[in-house]
């Protein structure tokens, strides 16, 4: 028996998926690259934004044909669109096909669920409220060597006021110290060569008693040749001690995540981010005085309700102001449930579009003269993957930026410097240096 997997959304989706695989696989199935040669096709989802759940219903939607070829074919759907309230009947009215649905607090129910529907004509449905234990004891099959990420936290509990995810993936859960230092000790042991930690909203980490930075600076100081990343960080949460562990280990990247999501007070207030434009830069200030080289990517929403041109504005300076090296830029997008998506003054969609446009141009500007400055310098870059297109091998610097560079054997988990000779928008693409 094969599954296929198909994975929406964000980091935490993509390890999920991995885990996901990880129950299939320890109940005897193997992986299939191609959607109809599977016997189980599970949709793991998102419904950050409506286009992400608009993209899903596109694919779902598609294998009604196939199931009909395929009668015994399983169709599964799971994450966090599954968990928005009422979505579970929406789903299995208007998609009749789907044989099982999971929520996110449940993976661990997955293969008895699969087999409950075996012997059963009905669609099997089961969502739960909360995760009742911190730990599924899922052995993941990881798919993104030499990165491997772990889940230090599940949940969010800010309600951000755009925010669905709050109501998908309930309140926040802390992973104990041990567990996670114990899985990072044997993932470097298995020649893992970048660790990702991950949850919402890592800087309120609240496990075995230990803040972030604790965990951080234990996390570091494994021993081994090795990366440490992690994300995302809450500018409410954001301390001086982060920045000093940061600073502390060679090992942590010169990078930070750090969304933003406007510029405006006003609109910061209104969204309940809990934090100004001056605290925001105030610790980009700090983060920068510490460790000058350190670069700084983030979140931007465009539209939110009420938000004035001038408003737009004050983000579109933010960027400058900040410096950011990248940006993820979003049009908001009303989701059931929340505060904002019923609040007056909802913009209409042309003056989105036409924010959205602005401010990708300004991000893109402002990364590509920071790409530019980068021709001529050296990088060493943890090499990912190789891009067929452009006959190349790939990966990131410690700053997070990408950069190509060509081989004739394969290079994928090593560290390779590499002089910079030429740039491209965010991409870079240099020498190795041999040394
Ligand atoms: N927990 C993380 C990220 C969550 S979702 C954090 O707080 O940073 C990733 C990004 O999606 C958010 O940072 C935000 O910029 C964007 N986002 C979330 N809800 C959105 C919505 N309703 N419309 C548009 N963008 C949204
Ligand atoms: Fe959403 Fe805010 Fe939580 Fe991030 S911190 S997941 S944006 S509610
Ligand atoms: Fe992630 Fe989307 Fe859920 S961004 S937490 S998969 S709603």
């Amino acid at each position: 028996m094969k599954y296929h997997i198909t994975t929406y959304g964000c980091q935490m989706n993509i390890h999920e998926s991995e885990k996901i695989a990880g129950v299939l696989k320890s109940c005897g199935y193997d992986e299939e690259s191609e959607e109809e040669e599977a016997d189980i096709i599970v949709f793991n989802t998102c419904c950050i934004r409506e286009n992400a759940e608009n993209h899903a219903f596109g694919n779902i939607g598609a294998l009604k044909k196939l199931k009909k070829s395929k009668p015994s074919l399983m169709i599964v759907l799971g994450g966090c669109m599954a968990q928005e309230a009422g979505k579970a009947e929406y789903l299995k009215r208007k998609f009749p096909f789907i044989d099982v649905v999971f929520g996110t607090h449940n993976l661990n129910e997955l293969h008895s669920l699969i087999e409950q529907k075996r012997n059963s004509k009905k669609a099997v449905i089961s969502l739960r409220e909360e995760r009742e234990a911190v730990e599924d004891g899922i052995v993941p099959v990881r798919k993104s060597y030499p990165n491997a990420w772990v889940n230090i936290m599940y949940g969010c509990n800010n309600f951000c006021s755009y925010c669905i995810v709050p109501y998908v993936r309930g309140r926040e859960k802390s992973r104990s110290a041990e567990d996670i230092l114990s899985e990072v000790r044997s993932l470097v042991r298995e020649g893992y060569k970048e660790i990702t930690l991950l949850g919402q909203n890592v800087n309120s980490y609240a496990g075995s008693g230990m803040r972030f930075p604790e965990l951080l600076d234990q996390v570091a100081s494994i021993g081994g040749n090795f990366r440490v990343s992690f994300m995302t960080s809450h500018p409410k949460d954001f301390s001086e001690e982060l920045v000093a562990v940061m600073k502390k280990h060679k090992k942590i990247c010169r990078r930070l995540h750090l969304p933003a999501q406007s510029g405006s007070d006003r609109i910061l207030s209104l969204m309940n981010r809990r934090y100004t434009r001056e605290k925001y830069l105030s610790e980009i200030a700090l983060l920068k005085r510490e460790i000058p080289d350190c670069e700084v990517t983030t979140d931007l929403i465009v539209g939110f309700p009420t938000e004035t041109e001038e408003e737009f504005e004050e983000t579109l300076s933010l960027v400058k102001e900040a410096g950011f090296a990248s940006a993820f830029t979003f049009v908001y997008s009303p989701r059931t449930g929340t505060k904002a998506a019923v609040m007056d003054g909802q913009i209409p969609e042309e003056v989105s579009k036409k924010r959205i446009m602005r401010l990708v141009e300004c991000v893109n500007d402002q990364t590509r003269q920071k790409s530019a400055e980068c021709v001529g310098a050296e990088t060493e870059i943890l090499v990912e993957d190789f891009d067929g297109k452009k006959d190349c091998y790939l990966g990131r610097d410690l700053y997070g930026r990408m950069g190509y560079f060509k081989s004739d054997r394969d290079r994928v988990g090593e560290f390779v410097r590499l002089k910079i000779t030429k740039a491209n928008g965010i991409s870079l693409y240099g020498e190795e240096i041999k040394e």
